[in-house]
């Protein structure tokens, strides 16, 4: 069977790249990328590109080259699904917040929605891939509701779950260390699963295309996240006591990581990993194994979270004690709002917590951001709603420049690693700081040489005071 048309449902973080990806190696597939979101899909319509609602390196260009071609962002959830040979869902699926499972279960009640519109309006045979990050055995819910509530058409379920990390969702759509692909072992199963390989089979090599059965699937993506967040907890927990023994985490990732079965990668250590997965996928992870009973499974990977908060609260603290044991109005410059560099991305961004700790302390903050908008900031602090919206317009200010966010600053602190923090004239900061001038670097990625040498006070994570 070949696929002719795509319909996407979701044109979020996931289903917007990935779909542009699609289209640009695949002329001859119609992409429609549908949400009921209208704002965000007249951003991805918007005639410059560079207004696209997602910053990703290299993502405008290919929206560019693509988009009114084969490429199409559109309202018209029912007339996409209508015209589709296969349809992705790549709705968010958050942590409940409310009800059984509460903070931990995923919330499924958008990809339910997907599931009956999609039986109430398909007339045609559809091919339903999972592209949301699900528990395992969601499928099996999926295929009762839409044989169920259909009108007598097949619909054939695939797991296929995505492995990007923002920042980086271009390179890792092009070249992808695997695709992954899960499909139910019937005729017509195998017939679905070969269909989407053969979507992919356009730029990713045969080799690199994984097919499994469904559940498999389903369950290697949760389990792929917490092994990445579990390494990141594991170099956090190592750099607190890197601080009190004075070895250097990051010399100590680099001996650990030389040993080829340990490998180099994900062994930064940070002010906490943020971002809208890692969390709360092992949060499902936690929750699906406690619902099996398997209690010392679920402990284990609990840990993972728990060290997690641990370094953020940890790295607030220290801002705290560091600066006397006292920030009430102290002028802390927090330089980075999202989770990571090179994406506008906020969720779950340990600077939202390091926030809105120094906040509770009667801090006043100033944020610099290279892409992250002033309304996204104060609409993060209101989310918590640990203070009134007034308080936080009144405490936090968002300012453009990074000079200006610093100048008279008692306190700076780095928490995304944005690469233009690096070439910043930090002569001039520091002369425009009030003295003693303190710099916290939660990403080690600063020369505290020399900004030693300048005369800042510095403290690093995982080095400590230096
Ligand atoms: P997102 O919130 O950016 O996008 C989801 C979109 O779905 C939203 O625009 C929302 O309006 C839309 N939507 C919700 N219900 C809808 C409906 N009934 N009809 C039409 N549109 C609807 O989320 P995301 O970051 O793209 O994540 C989507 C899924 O992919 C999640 O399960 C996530 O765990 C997974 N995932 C995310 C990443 C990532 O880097 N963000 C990477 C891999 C996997
Ligand atoms: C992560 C995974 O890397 C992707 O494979 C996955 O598809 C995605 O989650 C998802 O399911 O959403 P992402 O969260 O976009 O991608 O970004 P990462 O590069 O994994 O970083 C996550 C967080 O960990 C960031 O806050 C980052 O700063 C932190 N991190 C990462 C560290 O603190 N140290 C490291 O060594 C690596």
């Amino acid at each position: 069977m070949s696929i002719k048309n795509i319909c996407c449902i979701g044109a979020g973080y996931v289903g917007g790249p990935t779909m542009t990806m699609i289209a640009a190696q695949c002329a001859d597939i119609i992409v429609n990328v549908v949400d009921i979101n209208e704002k965000r899909i007249a951003a991805w319509n918007d005639s410059n590109t560079d207004n696209i609602p997602i910053y990703e390196p290299g993502l405008s260009e290919l929206v560019k080259k693509t988009r009114g071609k084969n490429l199409f962002f559109s309202t018209e959830v029912d007339q996409a699904i209508q015209d589709a040979d296969m349809i992705f869902i790549s709705v968010n699926t958050p942590t409940k917040t409310y009800g059984v499972g509460k903070g931990m279960a995923a919330d499924l009640k958008y990809i339910e929605l997907c599931a009956r519109q999609i039986a109430a309006v398909a007339t045609t045979d559809k091919i339903i891939v999972e592209k949301s990050t699900l528990p395992v055995r969601t499928a099996e819910a999926l295929k009762r509701i839409l044989d169920n509530t259909g009108n007598g058409v097949n619909f054939d379920i695939l797991s296929n779950p995505e492995f990007l990390a923002e920042g980086t969702a271009v390179s890792d759509l092009l070249n992808p260390d695997r695709v992954l692909i899960g499909g139910e072992e019937t005729d017509r199963g195998r017939l679905a699963q070969q269909a989407l390989v053969d979507v992919y089979s356009n730029w990713v090599p045969k080799e690199q295309i994984l097919t499994t059965n469904v559940w498999s699937s389903e369950l290697s993506k949760l389990t792929a996240n917490a092994f990445l967040a579990q390494r990141v907890s594991s170099i956090n927990a190592l750099s607190e006591l890197c601080e009190v023994t004075e070895a250097d985490v990051n010399e100590v990732a680099r001996a650990i990581g030389a040993d080829s079965r340990i490998g180099s990668k994900f062994l930064k250590a940070s002010v906490g990993f943020g971002g809208s997965c890692f969390q709360k996928d092992i949060l499902n992870l936690v929750y699906i194994s406690k619902s099996y009973g398997l209690h010392e499974v679920a402990d284990y990977w609990e840990q993972v979270i728990i060290m997690n908060d641990h370094q953020k609260r940890r790295f607030a603290r220290k801002i705290v004690q560091t600066l006397f044991n006292t920030v009430s109005g102290k002028k802390i410059t927090l330089l980075g709002w999202a989770f990571k560099k090179d994406t506008n991305d906020t969720r779950e961004s340990a600077a939202i917590y390091v926030a809105d700790y120094l906040l509770s302390e009667q801090a006043e903050l100033v944020i610099y951001d290279p892409k992250v908008t002033e309304e996204q900031v104060y609409s993060d602090l209101d989310y918590l709603g640990t203070r009134s919206e007034g308080e936080n317009r009144r405490l936090v200010k968002v300012l453009n420049s990074p000079y200006e966010a610093m100048d008279k600053a008692h306190a700076i602190a780095v928490l995304t690693e944005w690469d233009e923090f690096k070439t910043l004239n930090w002569n001039d900061i520091f002369d425009s700081m009030l003295k003693p001038a303190f710099l916290f670097d939660g990403r080690s990625v600063l020369d505290h040489k020399k900004l030693n040498a300048i005369g800042f006070d510095n403290y690093v994570i995982g080095k400590g005071p230096c």
